[in-house]
């Protein structure tokens, strides 16, 4: 079966997206100790989905910007201040937001999805303050290449979301032509703090095979002057 456009794929997962998964426990761990403390900070979720990480993250400014709106609406509700979540339909490539107007910005689990990723480095880096952190993950090369796919289920069965390979040197690469300095680079892999997702999903046998295999990559940058 072919993969979905991630325009259509998140329409459809929308509904149950808000369930953790293994690769979003991991990729929550992962950016978490990645992430500046957000107290008085103004931060944007870039490609927020259903803005579950921006619900009471302790920020001074807590937007998303998703273009679906599936997504936004299955979640925080879309163009809502609610909860000082302040929610918009928008697109990482052409950003809805001035120049420098967020002091952290996060890009979780996005990147993947685009084809080039140069235009939405830039746009990133254009919104982040000088000084300030963007901090970005993506489905790891490592785990693409050992067969696994990003994939979701629900009535209709099991479907594949259209993902791009980004390598850790690609990443690199459209970030410094932005004008952004890696400060960490980490990864996560399969392990006991997400066995139970496998063991309750039926395949503690791909548990077992892939033990310590990465399945999240995660780069923090700081946003040069
Ligand atoms: C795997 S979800 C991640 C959602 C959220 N960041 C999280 O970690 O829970 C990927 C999200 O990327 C969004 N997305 C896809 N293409 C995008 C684009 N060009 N710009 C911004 N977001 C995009 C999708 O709509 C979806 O909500």
């Amino acid at each position: 079966m072919p993969a979905l456009s991630a325009v259509e794929g998140y329409r459809r997962w929308a509904p149950s997206y808000a369930r953790e998964t293994a690769i979003s426990a991991l990729e929550d761990k992962l950016v978490s100790a990645m992430t500046p403390p957000l107290a008085a900070r103004r931060l944007l979720d870039a490609g927020c989905g259903v803005g579950r990480r921006l619900t009471d993250c302790g920020a001074a400014e807590a937007v998303g910007v998703d273009p679906s709106a599936a997504m936004l609406e299955a979640g925080v509700g879309l163009g809502k201040v609610a909860s000082g979540v302040r929610t918009l339909i928008g697109d990482v490539h052409h950003l809805p937001f001035p120049d420098r107007a967020f002091d952290v910005v996060w890009c979780r689990l996005v990147l993947g999805h685009l084809a080039d990723i140069e235009r939405a480095y830039a746009e990133l880096a254009r919104v982040t303050a000088a000084g300030g952190t963007l901090v970005v993950s993506d489905f790891h090369p490592a785990a693409h290449a050992a067969g696994h796919r990003r994939t979701f289920r629900d009535d209709d069965g099991v479907h594949e979301v259209e993902h791009y390979v980004h390598d850790l040197s690609a990443h690199a690469g459209a970030a410094r032509a932005a004008g952004l300095t890696p400060t960490a680079t980490r990864e996560a892999a399969i392990g006991p703090d997400v066995r139970d997702f496998y063991e309750h999903a039926g395949r503690a046998g791909l548990y077992a095979a892939h033990l310590d295999l990465p399945v999240v990559l995660a780069i923090a940058f700081r946003r040069e002057g």
